[in-house]
């Protein structure tokens, strides 16, 4: 979501004469955006912070700092960095260029953390300028859920779905481009909803059901989803849908019932099981992919072994997993049953040690097969091209010829932990 942002913030300061570079000792403005999911990420702006202080002893610049650290802790940002020009929220960045002229005016530190979501979809160009033929769209921002231990809810927002048409044009505006394959986001992206021209409520099954009509677009993904939002109609395209890729990214948190419960996740093992087992009978052989967060409090031995149970029944192709780190503000950040840091390191090795294998398992089924890869870039090595299997995994494919927005047909005759290798298209 954040790499999707800074796409649209860098397009919308491009229409108002800003252009983006990549050294940051030339650049007049800097824009940091900001992620507060996890401790580690949101202390990262305030070490970037200082290294950039320095920068502005020497010239200039303007200094903002965007994204949901903005949103939860502007007061402390600007009393902690005085040298922050603009502190802006992940939903009020159409007001960029405005404020920027503000600051230009002679303004002093600027602030905005309010929610308005419509009105910044309305408000940011559509793209001019693609990078690749995968794309990212926001069709879906916020979250109700309440998870104990997140902050998204606070940070973004409650749940905002995109209007149909709006996502159409800017698939469209894309698909012109050269774009082929598309990833629908949202952080809760199948909590998507809309009303169609006769009145009818349509979920996101429906949505990528009108998107697959598109006869410039190969490839359709989506990500984040929540196992209470997986409806019937979301299942169905996975095996109806042949531009609907082999891949679910579904977290789950945890194995055991008791924490999903003091996460307030709303769901059971059970209920992530029964959707599983129903998408692999309509799609078989269908990627899975999770997040896990382990050393939530009050997690124990036995709690923490039922995640290994469950990740063992559930065989995943790849997935994400994370220690439990307390969020100000967040439910279970009050609950004083806190997991030591040994404890949460050794369980966070041992489950990464069995998802890795998973992963590698699900690489090694590849070795000798054909697989299509959309060839998104040139690789780091000479006469190698970088792409993505329908399955999500990487591919290299050694070729003096790129065939960059195509997809290709190879056959794999390596395959890692990382990645899969192909010594020619076929
Ligand atoms: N601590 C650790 N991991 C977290 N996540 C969200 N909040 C926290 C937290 N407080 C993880 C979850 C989520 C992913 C995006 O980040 O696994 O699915
Ligand atoms: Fe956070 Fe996802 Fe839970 Fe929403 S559903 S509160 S975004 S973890």
């Amino acid at each position: 979501m954040n790499f999707y942002d800074s796409g649209k913030i860098s397009d919308l300061l491009n229409v108002h004469g800003y252009k983006e570079i990549n050294n940051i000792s030339e650049a007049d403005l800097v824009v940091l955006n900001t992620c507060h999911i996890r401790e580690k990420a949101s202390e990262k702006l305030f070490s970037d912070l200082g290294r950039i202080k320095k920068l502005k002893k020497t010239k200039p610049i303007k200094i903002a700092v965007t994204g949901c650290v903005a949103q939860a802790e502007s007061k402390e940002i600007i009393s902690r960095a005085p040298h922050v020009d603009l502190v802006l929220g992940p939903q009020s960045y159409h007001q960029f260029p405005e404020m920027l002229r503000k600051l230009e005016d002679g303004c002093p530190t600027i602030s905005i953390t309010e929610f308005s979501t419509s009105e910044k979809f309305d408000n940011l160009p559509n793209a001019k300028y693609i990078d690749g033929p995968s794309a990212f769209i926001s069709i879906q921002e916020g979250c109700d859920k309440f998870c104990t231990f997140c902050v998204v809810p606070y940070t973004r927002g409650a749940e905002y779905s995109r209007s149909f048409s709006e996502i159409i044009n800017e698939i469209d505006n894309l698909t012109q481009k050269g774009v082929k394959e598309i990833i629908l986001l949202g952080q809760n992206v199948n909590a998507w909803h809309a009303r169609d021209p006769v009145d009818h409520e349509i979920s996101i099954g429906n949505l990528i059901n009108e998107i697959a009509k598109n006869d410039k677009l190969l490839r359709i993904r989506y990500t984040t989803s929540h196992p209470l939002d997986m409806d019937e109609k979301l299942l169905e395209a996975h095996r109806d849908i042949p531009k609907l890729m082999p891949y679910l990214h579904l977290p789950i948190q945890s194995g055991s019932n008791k924490i999903l419960r003091l996460m307030n996740r709303k769901h059971s093992c059970l209920d992530y099981i029964k959707i599983i087992d129903k998408i692999r009978k309509y799609c078989p052989g269908i990627a899975i992919s999770g997040d896990f967060i382990v050393g939530f409090p009050g997690e124990t031995e036995k709690d923490f072994n039922e995640t290994l149970s469950l990740v063992r029944e559930i065989n995943y192709s790849q997935a994400y997993s994370f220690k439990y780190s307390p969020r100000p503000g967040t439910p279970a950040s009050l609950i004083e049953d806190i997991i030591s840091e040994d404890v949460k390191n050794e369980r966070l090795y041992k489950l990464q040690e069995l998802l890795n294998k998973q992963k590698l398992e699900f690489n090694l089924k590849f070795l000798n097969k054909d697989v299509e890869v959309l060839i998104e870039k040139k690789g780091k090595l000479e006469n190698q091209n970088m792409g993505r299997s329908p399955w999500m995994q990487t591919v290299y494919v050694d070729s003096q010829k790129s065939n960059i927005g195509d997809i290709k047909k190879v056959n794999i005759n390596y395959a890692g932990l990382n990645s899969l290798r192909s010594s020619a298209f076929k």
